[in-house]
């Protein structure tokens, strides 16, 4: 009797698991209140408020105990032992990671819990209600009013649950946030940048109506572009109303009819401006049902490779990039606003980039919307870094839901070209299948971008020859790989000897090359971390690449300094990785002159 009994509450718990329901994509144009700001929080290493003293989950009890964190209790009288008062807590600022906001967290791994509490009244009876996560890194739970909503694995990647059947007047949303890293997890135990935990972007609460436009792909034919195509989905499988699509600006209206809640949409649009770095032109996309008006700010472009080039709306372009780690060096944690989007990148553009690689994970959705407004191509990637555990199909489930909900959100982003499958991993049978498998997933989810993936070099037979010979360069558009000759392998002057070998016909990326340096540390060239290596590394290894046929273009590691645990050096590192061309202050190093003359330089070619 017990096994069914258990059988039973297993099934029910996956169904109250699954109202995890699809992202609503646009968040920022819908009609939303944001639950920004300080909430309440506990510091928990012992998931004390999650399991009893038994480790009996109180998430999987049928009447969880008022001591479940979850249950935002009080006693009943005071002879009522309860040993947790919500709010008496202290507060933390969301969105925002817990490790900068107090000393006593910076080093902290482990769970911490949230509590929110918000009234919230509908504008509409009938409409929807839905509770908007813009990341937590890197696993959640969340709870509204006692009631668990369901669970998110994660640290990059939005998304959401429907709350609209669970509103009373007065609401209490806790969120049980553990960032322990994991062998299994994406990505895995070891990398180099900091493990920020935390509630870690926009909470937000976005209403709809009853049945209402969820996901739309509204982007140029890539084969005609004069045609804009793709498709538009309501949150109801058998919704069939009319949408109506404009582009006023081009007096372009058009209207379909959803079947089984979807529809394809096809078009002809002539005498579009076609989005590009040196017109980054956003157009006003309208998408009128008869419940609402959703309005975006789309750009048109094509991106395609034909043979070792990569063509912008049909025209050679050179990918002039830099990479970049989603952290705000100033606040010293993870970058989260458009005020810290506008920090990097507008250092990127003045650095004379067109190009930028987000790494090693989708960054947040103000990077993406001001790098379509300022013209900067993007490379987005999911943390499928180093070494992943390639055997292990939960790792591999994991990796491809982020990979799929990286795509959802950012396909109608004129801005973001390339989609990356990896970074710097190992080459075995194993992670070929593995990575073979996501590009599928990213060819079927999206047809219209390319694909890389940050592959490493191989020596060949002479000391200074290097080859890139991996299985993974078939499944990618663009052959993108790290290097780090004259940092890890040898000196500098060991640039002016290599030969480089690159065996396929396709665009050649150089996704990372580059050397530390403590801004303002001055020494010869020989000098490890000073300014005059770094710089003579730059200028050593940007004639060496050069002379690369393919080379189509590169990102250089990094924009600016960033925290990583794996950086001990005292009085040079102290917990920074140097490769920054801008030191943790915003001061500019030598190296960041050299890359910006070759970036001018290339520019008017
Ligand atoms: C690797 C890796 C980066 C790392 C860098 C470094 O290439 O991709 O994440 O920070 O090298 O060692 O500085």
């Amino acid at each position: 009797m017990k096994l069914i009994y258990s059988l039973a509450l297993l099934i029910l718990l996956q169904a109250s698991v699954s109202a995890q329901t699809q992202q609503i994509i646009n968040v920022e144009n819908r009609q939303t209140t944001t639950l920004n700001g300080q909430w309440k929080f506990l510091i928990d290493p012992y998931e004390n408020g999650l399991y009893n003293y038994r480790l009996q989950p109180f998430d999987e009890m049928e009447n969880p105990p008022k001591a479940a964190f979850f249950s935002d209790a009080k006693p009943d009288d005071k002879t009522e032992l309860l040993e947790y008062d919500w709010d008496t807590s202290p507060t933390i600022s969301v969105p925002g990671d817990w490790n900068h906001q107090f000393d006593n967290l910076e080093w902290y791994e482990g769970t911490i819990w949230y509590r929110k509490k918000f009234e919230y009244k509908k504008s509409e009876e009938s409409n929807r209600v839905f509770l908007h996560f813009g990341a937590i890194n890197y696993y959640s739970k969340v709870f509204l009013n006692g009631k668990k909503l369901g669970e998110h694995t994660g640290g990059f990647t939005p998304f959401q649950f429907e709350i609209t059947d669970l509103l009373e007047d007065e609401n209490s949303v806790v969120v049980y946030v553990n960032n322990n890293r994991k062998p299994e997890g994406v990505p895995t135990v070891n990398t180099d940048w900091y493990n920020y935990g935390g509630i870690t972007r926009d909470v937000t609460l976005i209403e709809t109506p009853n049945e209402f436009v969820e996901d739309y792909f509204i982007q140029l034919d890539q084969e005609n572009p004069e045609v804009i195509k793709g498709y538009v989905t309501a949150n109801e499988s058998n919704s069939d109303f009319e949408v109506e699509i404009s582009i006023p600006e081009i007096g372009l209206t058009e209207t379909v009819q959803l079947v089984n809640g979807r529809s394809d949409i096809e078009f002809t649009a002539k005498n579009l401006e076609y989005w590009s770095p040196d017109n980054p032109k956003l157009y006003e996309v309208r998408i009128k049902t008869p419940f609402e008006t959703i309005i975006d700010q789309i750009g048109f472009r094509t991106i395609k490779t034909d043979g070792a080039n990569i063509l912008l709306n049909g025209e050679f372009v050179f990918l002039r990039g830099i990479s970049i780690h989603e952290e705000n060096p100033y606040r010293v944690g993870r970058a989260r606003s458009q005020g810290d989007a506008e920090l990097l990148l507008g250092w990127a553009k003045e650095l004379g980039c067109n190009f930028v690689r987000l790494a090693h994970y989708p960054h947040n959705q103000h990077m993406i919307r001001l790098a379509n407004e300022m013209g900067l191509m993007v490379w987005e990637e999911v943390p499928v870094y180093w070494t992943i555990h390639w055997e292990n199909p939960e790792t591999y489930a994991n990796a491809e839901k982020q990979l799929e909900a990286l795509i959802h959100r950012s396909k109608n982003s004129a801005a973001t070209i390339i989609w990356s499958l990896a970074n710097e991993t190992p080459v075995s049978d194993a992670r070929n299948e593995f990575l073979y498998r996501l590009s599928e997933v990213a060819r079927e989810a999206d047809p219209t971008r390319l694909l890389s993936a940050a592959m490493e070099v191989h020596s060949g037979d002479s000391p200074s020859e290097y080859i890139i010979e991996d299985k993974l360069a078939e499944y990618v558009d663009i052959v993108s790989f790290n290097e780090y000759i004259g940092w890890y392998v040898g000196l500098p002057e060991r640039l002016t000897r290599s030969k480089w070998t690159v065996p396929y016909d396709k665009p050649v990326f150089i996704s990372e090359f580059g050397a530390g340096a403590k801004a303002g540390f001055h020494a010869d060239s020989l000098t490890r971390f000073s300014e005059e290596y770094q710089a003579d590394l730059y200028t050593k290894t940007i004639d060496a690449l050069t002379q690369i046929e393919n080379l189509r273009g590169m990102s250089p590691w990094i924009l600016v300094d960033f925290r990583s645990p794996r950086r001990q050096l005292s009085v040079i590192q102290d917990g920074w990785n140097r490769k920054g061309l801008i030191g943790n202050d915003g001061e500019k190093k030598m190296a960041y002159y050299i890359l910006q003359a070759f970036y001018n330089q290339k520019a008017t070619q």
